[in-house]
């Protein structure tokens, strides 16, 4: 399906979506929202991709937050229905089933950072630049910025960049965790390309099994997060993926995962 705000390519098992407003520096306005939830809607429904790559057009920007000229027309009760409306697609990004990147490529700033802190994991171009600037708004984040960054990095380090609305460097969100890796701006893609087909080559199930695992047990104390990590290993038995790649193994061969359950 083509997209007005954005840019869908898929090889090898990896689709990557591109926020493609450079005008506005990828700006989350209503349409593109709405154009994302349908795409991602389409990854979902998609076998053939297995994972995930976002970025931003224009090498300026990955995205630099929700497009104020939505937000300054916005009254109370409209508030409420727009951060909804948005924060159901973050959700959904969050929720998909298969890993996700973030290659961050300029700003990420404030809905940008939050849409990359609802990805997996973030790889940024050494001159990216984060940070939730709604401070300087005077509003606060909407897309999860409140929850996500302290969970991510710790409530002292996440209130500073909420109350000052400063922008850290690439290396500096690196060295908090928000950030893998750094990159040469123009190693990005190769880069996050890399790590995206080593994750598609690996078995669907198990790959679903782990980010579920991950995330749930994120907010749940130890004990119920491991029974879940043993309910979780015991599915994956169901998988071909898990006699392909123990059998592999055994065989001294490659493993080549399906994606399928067994009959
Ligand atoms: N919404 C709408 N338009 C935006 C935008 C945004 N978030 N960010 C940038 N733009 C537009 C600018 O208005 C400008 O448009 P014009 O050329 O028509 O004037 C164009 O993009 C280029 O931007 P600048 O000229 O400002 O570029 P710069 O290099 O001087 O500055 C910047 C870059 C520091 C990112 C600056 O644009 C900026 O501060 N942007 C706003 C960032 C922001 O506050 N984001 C948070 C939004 S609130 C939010 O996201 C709430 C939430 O949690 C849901």
């Amino acid at each position: 399906m083509a997209y007005n705000t954005l840019v869908v390519t898929t090889a090898q098992g990896v689709q990557t979506i591109t926020f493609n407003r450079p005008k506005a520096l990828n700006a989350l306005n209503s349409e593109l929202l709405n154009e994302f939830s349908q795409a991602l809607e389409e990854v979902v429904s998609n076998e053939a991709v297995r994972v995930l790559v976002l970025t931003g057009t224009g090498g300026k920007a990955f995205v630099a937050g929700a497009d104020i000229n939505e937000l300054a027309r916005l009254d109370t009760l409209k508030a409420k229905v727009f951060i909804h409306r948005g924060l159901s697609v973050i959700n959904k990004l969050a929720e998909l089933p298969i890993p996700v990147i973030a290659a961050v490529n300029g700003f990420a700033l404030g809905g940008g950072l939050e849409i990359a802190m609802a990805c997996d994991f973030i790889y940024a171009a050494e001159n990216a630049s984060f940070g939730q600037p709604e401070i300087k708004l005077g509003i606060i984040p909407g897309y999860g910025g409140t929850q996500r960054l302290p969970r991510m990095i710790g409530p002292g380090a996440a209130k500073e960049l909420l109350y000052t609305g400063k922008m850290i460097s690439a290396e500096e969100a690196r060295r908090l965790g928000i950030v893998n890796t750094v990159t040469a701006a123009g190693t990005l893609m190769d880069e996050v390309m890399a790590c995206a087909r080593e994750m598609a080559s690996k078995g669907r199930v198990a790959l679903r099994a782990i980010k579920q695992t991950v995330n749930q047990g994120l907010s749940v104390d130890l004990a119920s997060g491991l029974r879940m990590e043993t309910d979780a290993f015991a599915l994956c038995f169901a998988s071909a993926d898990a006699k392909e790649g123990t059998a592999a193994f055994l065989e001294k061969r490659k493993a080549d995962f399906k994606g399928g359950l067994t009959d």
